[in-house]
């Protein structure tokens, strides 16, 4: 079976304390650690407790999101060289629908992140309404075509995240999620050599918890999943390693 990797998404929900709380939780099964790869993205003001608190250094740690200014006057931003970090997510549904960020910004974030090499993680996904009226794929292609303007340099993970299924418990079925990493892939290749493309990561992210995810771990495209929700529970994601890696 291949080595997966989740990304644990903890959005806005765990405090500094809390995020030590739970490093300290996961400390103690960190001999199930090996069996995948895992990256962690806290809170920005969790980072550098988390860091120091774990217990395993092959575990990466990134930001969920950073600002296209590096540094100077712009309060309240936080840029990729803020604090370190390992890695990256740009272009989360709630990035584009709560903050406006439309794909010239997303592109301008890629930019920042492939220039600095640090690995990254592209969120795309369709809406419920996109979804009904049979506009999935237009929208992934839409979503990805902005990488026609990036020469990459880092390792890029797609994470393909329906916005329906992100916290809601419904999941797309395997062949759903199949087909629309089928469309990623076959976008990929139009963009990218051979070489690049087989560097590239692809994720399934919404709504993955201890129940699903052995069923999607043998999506044949699958690198890896993008969790929020069952990423926030210290048994909960000690399960999930469990059976991601049966
Ligand atoms: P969820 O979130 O696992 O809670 O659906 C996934 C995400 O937003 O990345």
């Amino acid at each position: 079976m291949k080595k997966i990797t989740l990304a644990l998404n903890w959005k806005l929900y765990l405090n500094e304390l809390e995020s030590i709380e739970f490093v300290e939780k996961i400390n103690h099964s960190k001999n199930q650690f090996d069996l995948i790869d895992l990256e962690i993205y806290p809170s920005a003001t969790a980072i550098r407790s988390v860091r120091n608190v774990l217990n395993h250094s092959s575990i990466k740690i990134g930001l969920q999101d950073f600002s296209i200014f590096e540094k100077g006057a712009f309060t309240g931003s936080l840029s990729l060289s803020s604090i370190e970090i390992d890695c990256c997510i740009v272009g989360h549904s709630e990035r584009r629908d709560f903050y406006n960020e439309n794909d010239n910004l997303i592109l301008k974030k890629l930019q920042i992140s492939n220039a600095k090499k640090i690995s990254t993680i592209l969120c795309v996904g369709e809406s419920l309404n996109e979804k009904e009226e049979g506009l999935s794929k237009e929208r992934i292609k839409s979503q990805l075509s902005i990488l026609k303007n990036l020469d990459i340099q880092i390792p890029l993970t797609i994470a393909y995240e329906p916005i329906w299924a992100i916290g809601t418990g419904e999941v797309p079925s395997k062949e759903y999620i199949s087909d629309m990493l089928s469309t990623i892939k076959s976008e990929l290749n139009t963009l990218y050599s051979h070489q690049k493309n087989s560097a590239l990561r692809l994720f399934y992210g919404g709504s993955v918890d201890e129940t699903n995810i052995r069923n999607l771990s043998d999506i044949v495209l699958l690198d890896g999943f993008l969790i929020g929700g069952a990423s926030l529970n210290a048994k909960k994601f000690v399960d999930i390693i469990k059976k991601s890696s049966i």
